[in-house]
């Protein structure tokens, strides 16, 4: 996807200019031609003679040089990309992005492009939480501009949150997705994923049942982020009052039952995303209703299948890639990673559900996936962020490159 790709690479002044030279080669290697722009203080942290050795072209610096000038000038560099990457992005940069100044080379070529523009911010995560530059992230967004990252983790300034630069690995991904949509296709064309979503009501008899609290947003919004991606969705669900995602397949269903034999029936998959909050237990359905007196007789409750446990059994129909989520309420990262094991699944997207978080039904999410490799801690996002980057995570999972 990358092949013949020409990217016209900024790359603006933090200590993530580090990784920029693998950038580049990782590029190269699938076939893509870069031509770097190095702002004044990008050079602070890697210099122009490395970026042009793994470029093999030559590095643009300054506005006003008049030999830069007359053999590429900035209007000419801006347009002769398929792309304009800025990694590392600073809040600076995007500072001056958000407001259309043109001070320099760098932010002049951007100005000046009529070509899409994808950033990996990287900076201080106090930086990056302030409101300046979220809503500057907000107006660049607005005006389509594609963001990579950045992640959490260990900043170099010794702080711990968000901020990290996306890895190499990530932002390729972020441009095979780009191109590939450009195209009308997906990372995830031609693969098929089932998606639960939503509580299940399990009836006591013809006018009760038991329910739990779960919106559906998230597995819903997993099911769309999939879909976009190009994966065939189908989405089994139980009562919620979310709308039904375009582009996705969606089966309601009411009961722990019905949603297993739903999964089944949409074998085979490549994908499981179980998002449901699935009711542990269903009570013996009474075919009359229930009067006041019989309340010992009300709750003969006996245990629902685990569709997540059954979908995850080793066989030839195992889908390749299956993802649990866990909802808890105490000892998170310890439950998960015990249902990560007893449930055979590859990966555990973990939400505390606590009263207070506003998990249930909310529009944010906090989690941690677990795999085998480890526990990665993620920003507290949109639920819809949330399925993004689950579905891009699934998408490099699949699609190694
Ligand atoms: N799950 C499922 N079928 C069930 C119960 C759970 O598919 N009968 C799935 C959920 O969709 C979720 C994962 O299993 O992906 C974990 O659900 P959770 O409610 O956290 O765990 P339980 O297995 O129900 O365990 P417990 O309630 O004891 O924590």
């Amino acid at each position: 996807m990358l092949e013949n790709r020409r990217i016209l690479l900024i790359v603006s002044g933090g200590i993530a200019a580090v990784k920029v030279p693998d950038l580049i080669r990782r590029l190269r290697e699938r076939g893509a031609s870069v031509r770097c722009i190095l702002t004044k203080s990008g050079a602070e942290f890697v210099t122009p003679l490395t970026l042009a050795s793994l470029s093999g072209e030559k590095v643009y610096q300054d506005l006003f040089s008049l030999t830069d000038e007359a053999e590429m000038g900035h209007i000419r560099l801006s347009r002769e990309a398929d792309i304009i990457l800025v990694a590392p992005a600073t809040a600076n940069i995007m500072a001056k992005m958000a407001a259309g100044l043109a001070d320099d080379l760098a932010t002049t070529a951007l100005l000046a492009t009529d070509k899409p523009v994808m950033i990996a911010p990287a900076m201080n995560v106090m930086m990056w939480t302030h409101p300046a530059t979220q809503a500057n992230l907000q107006t660049l967004q607005s005006r389509e501009v594609k963001v990579v990252g950045p992640s959490a983790g260990d900043l170099a300034c010794g702080e711990v949150g968000n901020g990290r630069m996306a890895e190499v690995p990530e932002i390729i991904a972020a441009l095979t997705r780009f191109f590939q949509k450009s195209e009308g296709q997906g990372p995830l064309t031609g693969l098929k994923a089932i998606v639960t979503s939503g509580p299940t009501h399990e009836p006591i008899d013809p006018v009760r049942y038991i329910a739990n609290r779960s919106s559906g947003k998230q597995g819903h919004a997993v099911a769309t982020a999939l879909a976009h991606m190009g994966a065939q969705v189908t989405l089994v669900s139980g009562p919620t009052h979310e709308a039904d995602p375009d582009g996705v397949k969606v089966v309601h269903v009411e009961t722990a039952r019905q949603m297993m034999k739903a999964c089944s029936d949409a074998l085979p998959a490549d994908i499981v995303v179980a998002a449901a909050a699935v009711a542990d237990w269903a009570p013996a359905v009474k075919d009359q209703k229930l009067k006041k007196g019989d309340a010992a007789a009300a709750l003969n409750l006996s245990e629902n299948p685990d569709i997540l446990a059954a979908l995850a059994q080793a066989g030839p129909t195992r889908p390749k890639l299956v993802v649990g989520f866990a909802a808890e309420t105490t000892n998170l990262i310890e439950s998960a990673k015990a249902k990560l094991t007893k449930k055979n699944c590859d990966w555990i997207v973990a939400n505390d559900v606590s009263k207070g978080t506003g998990v249930f039904g909310g529009d944010t999410n906090t989690v941690h996936l677990v795999t085998a490799k480890g526990v990665e801690d993620w920003p507290t996002l949109s639920k819809r962020a949330v399925a993004e980057r689950l579905a891009e995570r699934i998408a490099t999972a699949l699609n190694p490159s």
